[in-house]
């Protein structure tokens, strides 16, 4: 296995929104010039506050969303110019596991149904009897017994729903999983199970994730490498470990300093105000964080910054870091 080897690459993803509020039209930069590769083998965190954009960005890559410009490769194909034919081969390679599986799961189907449903529709199994092998396979791949294949999503516990919505994303194998906030309505404690399930996923198939959440201490135990975004922006990129003992950009350490299990003392350094992202509907000039930052000049106020490396080699969208 090649430790750098690109499954997906996203080059300036753009997305903007019209939104209409109190009879004015605004433009909400929900995606804002967002460059990412995606390794092999390696689970990718996006980590920020609500709205930030982070699931406009999964989307956009399943062309859930049409991005507005910039470029998405999987296996050095570009997506955005796929045809219906290479669009239906992109939904069987890229799956997406999503926070409610209630809502995703066909309460009148049974699990076994909706486990095969993908290889049904793509006519991947050889005979009736390959197809309930491998849904059984896949159900105990993720930690349930076979005879849920019988069973209803009522049946089932929330845990156990996730459960079946991953088992879902696994059949046939994928290239890539986009897991938007896939732990987010579950008990901790079977976030913790779901977490465990998917990190020991990656571990035996090598499994390529891209996993979404605005919980920063989630994000970190699960993330060979994380992104910060911010209102649209990415403003950090680095290793898991990296990014949490050392955090460059101003907005990461907030985040950081505000997750008591990162940061058991809980004390906010620098004199960052936690405060509130400004609203969507404005328009910011210069960096999208100023108005929160307490390293802001005037130069963050007119000219916005690049991801970069810095001087530690780190990727930050900062002047100052
Ligand atoms: N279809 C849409 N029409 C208009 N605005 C949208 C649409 N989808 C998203 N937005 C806006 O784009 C911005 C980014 O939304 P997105 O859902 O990607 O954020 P998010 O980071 O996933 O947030 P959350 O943590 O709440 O899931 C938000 O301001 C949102 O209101
Ligand atoms: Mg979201």
């Amino acid at each position: 296995m090649s430790r750098m080897e690109t499954i997906l690459s996203l080059k300036n993803l753009q997305k903007t929104f019209t939104a209409r509020r109190k009879g004015k039209t605004y433009k909400i930069h929900a995606v804002n010039d967002i460059s990412l590769d995606v390794r092999r083998g390696e689970t990718l965190g996006i980590v920020g506050e609500t709205g930030c954009g982070k699931t406009t960005v999964g989307r956009t890559i399943i062309r859930l969303t049409t991005a507005d410009s910039g470029v998405a490769e999987l296996n050095g194909n570009d997506i955005f110019t796929s045809d219906r034919q290479q669009m239906r081969k992109l939904r069987l390679k890229v799956r997406m596991v999503f926070q409610d599986p209630y809502a995703s799961l066909n309460p009148r189907r049974t699990i076994g149904d909706s486990v095969g449903e993908t290889g049904d529709i793509h006519g991947v199994f050889d005979s009736r009897r390959d197809r309930e092998e491998r849904i059984a396979r896949t159900l105990e791949q993720v930690g349930l017994d076979a005879s849920f294949a019988n069973r209803f999503p009522h049946q089932l516990s929330g845990g156990q729903r996730q459960r079946v919505g991953i088992a879902r994303a696994l059949l046939p194998t994928p290239d890539l999983i986009i897991a938007d906030e896939p732990v987010s309505a579950l008990d901790v404690s079977i976030q913790a199970q779901v977490l465990n399930l998917l990190a020991d996923l990656k571990d035996e198939m090598g499994l390529t994730m891209v996993f979404i959440s605005h919980d920063l201490g989630v994000v970190a135990q699960i993330s060979d490498r994380v992104a910060v975004m911010y209102m649209g922006n990415m403003v950090e990129l680095a290793d898991g470990p990296g990014l949490f003992a050392n955090p460059q950009h101003p907005y990461t350490q907030l985040l950081i300093a505000s997750v008591p299990l990162i940061n058991p003392n809980k004390r906010v350094s620098g004199g960052i105000e936690k405060g509130e992202p400004p609203s969507r509907f404005a328009d910011v000039s210069g960096c999208a964080f100023h108005d929160r930052c307490p390293l802001a000049t005037d130069l963050c106020r007119t000219t916005r910054p690049e991801l970069r490396k810095n001087g530690i080699g780190r990727k930050v969208a900062c002047h100052h870091a």
